[in-house]
């Protein structure tokens, strides 16, 4: 969608003909419902890991007017904060309005990225804690593939897991690369410490395919199986904070559970012991 104009004979020079447009840098698909990109970063763009912003294309022009509108969608950051390019993961619905279409995108295309940064899974919104749990179903691992790449999480904690709830074991696959390669990478070894990295616990479990854990990570935590698997107490407010992403009825269950273990739910403005998005879907 780049329009390439002659300056020089010698010389073209693409110019974006979106509003916000950012170009695709890297795209890979993981299963035939989940694939990850990366764009360019705005130059301006400041945000706090576990942030989203609206993300998108243009739409098909209106029958009547001929106008087009952007077709935008929130989308967590799952890159950290002091990457040079931002990244996304995303789950393909092959009749959703946006991801049938943005599912083909290849590096050069360009989409539309809003640069304006919110949410409330930020570390802001927590008060200080010994232990943070982060709680995601499929895409919802998103918010967190950025918390995780970023040094303040070990900083702030002296412990960190990530549990991650997945149909089948391939849509597991983004997230267990990416622990991987936080646990092998020089760069993120460098920058958040080898010792701080010893902080990192990872749970995933599969609900509808054969895995080392199968079950979900709420009835995991019901029974106590979770609990005793990682050689932890049940969660306390004392102790413990939470950050919760994934689909609707998850959110709200694992809401319930930890008002339950008596934590409070908190925001930028009124920092508390946990937090909820949702995993936003097409
Ligand atoms: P299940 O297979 O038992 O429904 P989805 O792909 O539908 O968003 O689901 C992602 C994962 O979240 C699945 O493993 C699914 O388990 C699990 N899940 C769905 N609802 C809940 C819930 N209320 N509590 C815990 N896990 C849930």
């Amino acid at each position: 969608m780049n329009e390439i104009i002659n300056v020089t004979e010698a010389k073209a020079v693409k110019v974006p003909t979106l509003p916000d447009a950012q170009t695709v840098t890297q795209v890979k698909h993981w299963t035939d419902r989940l694939f990850s990109f990366r764009v360019t970063r705005p130059a301006s763009l400041r945000f706090r890991s576990g942030e989203f912003v609206m993300i998108g294309l243009m739409g098909d022009p209106d029958p009547k007017t001929g106008k087009q509108k952007p077709l935008l969608r929130a989308y967590s950051i799952a890159s950290p904060s002091w990457d040079e390019e931002l990244e996304f993961y995303s789950i393909k619905v092959q009749d959703g309005p946006l991801t049938s279409r943005l599912q083909h995108i290849q590096p050069g295309d360009e989409i539309i990225l809003r640069p304006k940064p919110v949410g409330t899974l930020v570390h802001d919104a927590l008060l200080p804690g010994k232990r943070i749990w982060f709680f995601a179903t499929g895409t919802g691992f998103a918010p967190f593939a950025s918390l995780l790449r970023d040094p303040q999480t070990y900083e702030d904690y002296d412990e960190v897991i990530i549990t991650h709830t997945c149909r089948e074991v391939g849509e597991l696959t983004y997230g267990a690369e990416l622990i991987e390669s936080i646990r092998k990478d020089e760069l993120l070894q460098e920058l958040i410490g080898e010792e701080n990295l010893k902080k990192l616990r990872y749970y995933p479990t599969t609900t509808r395919e054969t895995s080392p854990k199968m079950g979900r990570i709420t009835d995991l935590m019901r029974s106590g199986e979770a609990f005793t698997d990682l050689g932890v107490a049940p969660l306390s407010p004392e102790n413990d904070r939470a950050m919760v992403c994934g689909n609707l009825a998850f959110n709200l269950e694992l809401k319930e559970m930890l008002e339950g273990y008596g934590l409070r739910e908190g925001a930028n403005s009124a920092p508390k012991e946990y937090v909820v998005e949702k995993a936003f879907l097409d």
